[in-house]
């Protein structure tokens, strides 16, 4: 198969292009940036208006503005134009190409703050809040290519644990330090994911006719944030002393401590219904995977 991705430079699709390769896909990379040629991948064009969709059978959509940094209103609205404006040029180029299905990375975040409630695919998403907002919009400007008979299927991605990005990027170097420790009450459900299963899970969610709608990108391990905490202690080899108070979050990050307080216990129901077996399905197993292979 022939991929199209956006945001082929980043995290996840760095690895993306590594999965893909191995299970014999082409891959078309995108990026913003003129002249750029991206490893691994077959041809790079630019991400824009008028993105170019020739000879692409599936698009992979990562691109946008990182949610990491402070979340200023201009950093708001960077993250919320960049997903919608990007999607919006890829619906305009499917509805002029025969693309069978555009992938596209959404996040659990849509469900909001959900306390002990079991969610799934089916669930509905949140009802306020910043990153429900943004990632309900991204998922109806995606949503658009099922009126040309172009299978859509928004990817909603846990906190991905994987070297070289991502959370572990800020949680290596603070649990090395023994600073790591619970957050807020500790009791919320904290969904994560191996780097390796998201990319796999991309490319199941391409490659299968039959997907089609959410699907949820969270490990089997289902773990609050006082285990979590635990788990990367103890895998660091470093104590867990520190809490930090849960309103002095709330008080300092203002809504964008919903990424650390929120509370969402998320089963994938869809990549069990297709047998998809997790490579890293304990939270252990991960860690150790990705502090062994993060250098800072
Ligand atoms: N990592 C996680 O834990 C996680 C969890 C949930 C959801 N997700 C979602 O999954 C997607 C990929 O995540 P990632 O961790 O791989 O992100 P990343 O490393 O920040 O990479 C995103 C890519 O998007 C492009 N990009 C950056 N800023 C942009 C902007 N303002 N406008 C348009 N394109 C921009 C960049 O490619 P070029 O510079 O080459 O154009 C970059 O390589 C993101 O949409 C993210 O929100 C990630």
């Amino acid at each position: 198969m022939i991929l199209g991705l956006t945001g082929a430079s980043g995290f996840l699709g760095r690895e993306l292009i590594k999965t893909a390769s191995s299970q014999n896909h082409t891959v078309i990379g995108f990026t913003r940036k003129n002249a750029t040629t991206i490893p691994g991948c077959q041809e790079t064009r630019i991400f824009g208006p008028n993105v170019d969709l020739s000879n692409v059978d599936a698009v992979i959509h990562l691109a946008g503005e990182t949610i990491l940094g402070l979340w200023t209103k201009e950093k708001k609205r960077e993250i919320r134009e960049s997903r919608v404006q990007g999607t919006k040029w890829l619906v305009d180029a499917i509805e002029k190409s025969r693309i069978t299905a555009l992938i596209a990375a959404s996040g659990v975040g849509i469900y909001g703050d959900r306390g002990e409630e079991q969610i799934t695919e089916t669930s509905s998403p949140g009802t306020s809040g910043f990153l429900v907002d943004v990632a309900k919009e991204w998922e109806r400007a995606g949503a658009a290519v099922e009126s040309f008979g172009t299978r859509f299927v928004p990817v909603r991605v846990a906190m991905v644990l994987g070297a070289g990005g991502g959370a572990m990027q800020i949680l290596a170097p603070v649990f090395r330090l023994g600073l790591g420790g619970k957050l807020g009450t500790g009791k919320q459900w904290m969904p994560w994911i191996h780097l390796a299963d998201v990319a796999a899970l991309f490319l199941l969610a391409a490659t299968c006719d039959t997907i089609r709608g959410p699907l949820n990108a969270a490990a089997p391990e289902q773990v609050r944030n006082q285990q979590f905490t635990s788990i990367f202690a103890q895998v660091a080899q470093r104590p867990e002393i520190f809490s930090v108070p849960g309103p002095l979050l709330s008080l300092l990050l203002r809504d964008q401590s919903a990424l650390l307080l929120d509370s969402q216990k998320i089963r994938s129901a869809v990549a069990e219904q297709n047998n998809y077996t997790f490579k890293f399905p304990s939270l252990k197993s991960a860690l150790v995977d990705a502090m062994r292979l993060q250098k800072d």
